[in-house]
C-alpha cells in the first residue's frame, strides 16, 4: 500500500525557517520507497479568507483533494506572537467544514526564534486539529532558536535538531504502518476488495463528502466524454412537452399547467428523494453529503435500489454522484462502482448491469417547458436490448406519475398552487 503524505508549510515569509525544517522531513520521507509526499507551500495557493470566494478555485480544490487523499498529514508551523501562524490557521480553515482532516493522523512540527521553542503554537495547533477530528500524534517536535539551527543555505548545523526534525516524518510513517495499513488490509480482505486494482481504489474515495469534480463544467465534461466514447449505449428520447403530457394523462385531475421553474423544482426534489417521487423506478434510497462546490454547484451522493434498465434484469443498488446546475436547469447523475456511505462505511453498486450516467434537464419556455433526458450506459459495445427497452418503455410511463406525485406532495395538488412561485426547499 502506498502511504500518501501531505506536508503543509505554515510560513509564507521569503527564506522562512519553517520550510528549512520541513525540507529535512521531506528528505527523510524520500528514503521510504512506499511513501509519496505532496508538499504544500501556501504562498502558491492564494487561499481565501473564510466566507470570501476562492480566487483560484482549482488550486483550492487541489489542496483539499490532496489532504482528502492523504493517508497522513504533516503540519509544519512557526510560532507567531505566542500562537499558531495565521497562514497555517487559514490553511486549516480552507479544508472544509466538516474538515477533510477529520480522521487523518497528523504530525506536528513547530519552529520558533525564541528559547522556549514553539510550545504555545503547537498546543494551539493540537487543539485545532483535535477539534476538527484529526488524530494528532502524541509527540510534537518543537525547534527553539531556529535561526541558529540552519545556516544561510538552509543546511541544518545542529545534529540533535536534525535528528529530532527528521523524527517527525518517521513517527508519522511508523504510526501509519502500525495502525492504519493493517486496518486497510484487513478491511479489504474482509470485503474481498482487491487493493491492487487501480479502478477499484480510484473509484472508492477514502473520505466521505468528497466530490470527483470541482465544478459543473468539469462534471459536464465527464458526461460528454462518456457520451462520445466508442461502445457506449446512448439513449436520447425526444423532449417531452410536460403540459401537453399532463393534459392527456389520467394521473392529474383538471387543467394543470407547470411553469419551467416548477418543473425544475420537481427535478431537484426527485434528485434528492427519488424514493418519494418515482417509487416505480426507485424502490428505496437515501442521499447524503450535500455541499456546495466552489462554483456554486449543489452536489451530493445517493444510493438507491432501482429497477434494472434491461427488461430481464433484477433490481440492484445504484450509487450516483449528483451535480445540479440551477442556472442551466440541468442535473447530472454519475453512476459509481463504490463510495463511502453516510456512516463512513463503504457502499458498493450492484453488478447486475453496467454503470450509467444520466442527464435530466428542463428546456423550452416558462409557459411550455420541455423535459429532456439523456442516458449513457458504460457498455463495452452498444447494447440493443437497452435501446429497445427504452423504445418500448418511453419516459411518458414514469414522467406523468412523477409530476402527479410532485403536484400532490409539494403543491397541495391544486392548480392555484402550481401557478404560484413554489421554491422547493432542498
Ligand atoms: C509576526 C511574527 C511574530 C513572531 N512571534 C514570535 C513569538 O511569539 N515567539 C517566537 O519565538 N518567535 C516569534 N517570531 C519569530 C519566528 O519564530 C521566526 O521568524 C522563525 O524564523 C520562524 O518563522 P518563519 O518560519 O516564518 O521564519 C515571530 C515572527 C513573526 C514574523
Amino acid at each position: 500500500m502506498t502511504i500518501k503524505i501531505t506536508a503543509i508549510c505554515g510560513s509564507v515569509r521569503p527564506e522562512n525557517a519553517t520550510s528549512k525544517a520541513l525540507s529535512l522531513v521531506l528528505d527523510e520521507l524520500a528514503t521510504h520507497a512506499d511513501v509519496e509526499v505532496t508538499p504544500v507551500y501556501l504562498e502558491e495557493l492564494d487561499l481565501p479568507l473564510p466566507g470570501l470566494p476562492a480566487r483560484d478555485p482549482e488550486a483550492l480544490e487541489r489542496f483539499q483533494q490532496s489532504v482528502a487523499d492523504a493517508t497522513g498529514v504533516i503540519l509544519a508551523a512557526p510560532e507567531y506572537h505566542g500562537g499558531v501562524s495565521s497562514p497555517m490557521k487559514l490553511a486549516i480553515d480552507n479544508l472544509g467544514f466538516p474538515s477533510v482532516l477529520a480522521g487523518k493522523p497528523v504530525a506536528l512540527l513547530g519552529v520558533a526564534a525564541g528559547g522556549i521553542g514553539a510550545i504555545k503554537s503547537l498546543e494551539q495547533l493540537r487543539g485545532i486539529c483535535a477539534h476538527v477530528g484529526a488524530h494528532v500524534l502524541p509527540l510534537a517536535v518543537s525547534v527553539a532558536r531556529v535561526h541558529l539551527a540552519f545556516d544561510e543555505h538552509g543546511v541544518c548545523v545542529d545534529e540533535a535538531v536534525e535528528q529530532q526534525v527528521r523524527g517527525a516524518g518517521t513517527a508519522l510513517v511508523d504510526y501509519i504502518r502500525g495502525a492504519i495499513c493493517p486496518r486497510v488490509h484487513m478491511e479489504a480482505l474482509a470485503r474481498g476488495i482487491d487493493l491492487t486494482s487501480p479502478e477499484r481504489v480510484d473509484r472508492a474515495p477514502t473520505v466521505p463528502g468528497r466530490n470527483t469534480h470541482a465544478s459543473f463544467d468539469d462534471a459536464r465534461a465527464e458526461f460528454e466524454r462518456a457520451w462520445n466514447e466508442p461502445g457506449r449505449t446512448r439513449i436520447e428520447p425526444d423532449a417531452v412537452d410536460v403540459n401537453a403530457l399532463l393534459a392527456r394523462s389520467d394521473a392529474v385531475d383538471g387543467d394543470v399547467r407547470l411553469t419551467g421553474q416548477t418543473l425544475w423544482d420537481a427535478e431537484v426534489a426527485k434528485a434528492w428523494d427519488p424514493g418519494t417521487y418515482i417509487p416505480g423506478v426507485v424502490l428505496e434510497g437515501e442521499s447524503w453529503g450535500r455541499r456546495t462546490l466552489p462554483d456554486g454547484t449543489p452536489w451530493f451522493v445517493r444510493s438507491s435500489r432501482q429497477v434494472a434498465w434491461r427488461a430481464d434484469g433484477d433490481p440492484g443498488v445504484v450509487i450516483e454522484e449528483v451535480y445540479l446546475d440551477p442556472a442551466g436547469r440541468s442535473v447530472l447523475f454519475f453512476g459509481r462502482a463504490a463510495w463511502i456511505g453516510p456512516d463512513g462505511e463503504p457502499v458498493e453498486a450492484g453488478e447486475h448491469q453496467p454503470l450509467f450516467h444520466v442527464e435530466h434537464a428542463v428546456s423550452g419556455t416558462e409557459d411550455q417547458p420541455l423535459n429532456r433526458w439523456r442516458i449513457v450506459h458504460l457498455t463495452e459495445s452498444e447494447d440493443p436490448a437497452l435501446i429497445e427497452r427504452q423504445r418500448s418503455h418511453g419516459s411518458a410511463d414514469w414522467l406523468a406519475p412523477f409530476l402527479a406525485k410532485f403536484i400532490e406532495v409539494e403543491l397541495d395538488g391544486t392548480t392555484e398552487a402550481i401557478a404560484a412561485e413554489q421554491p422547493v426547499g432542498r
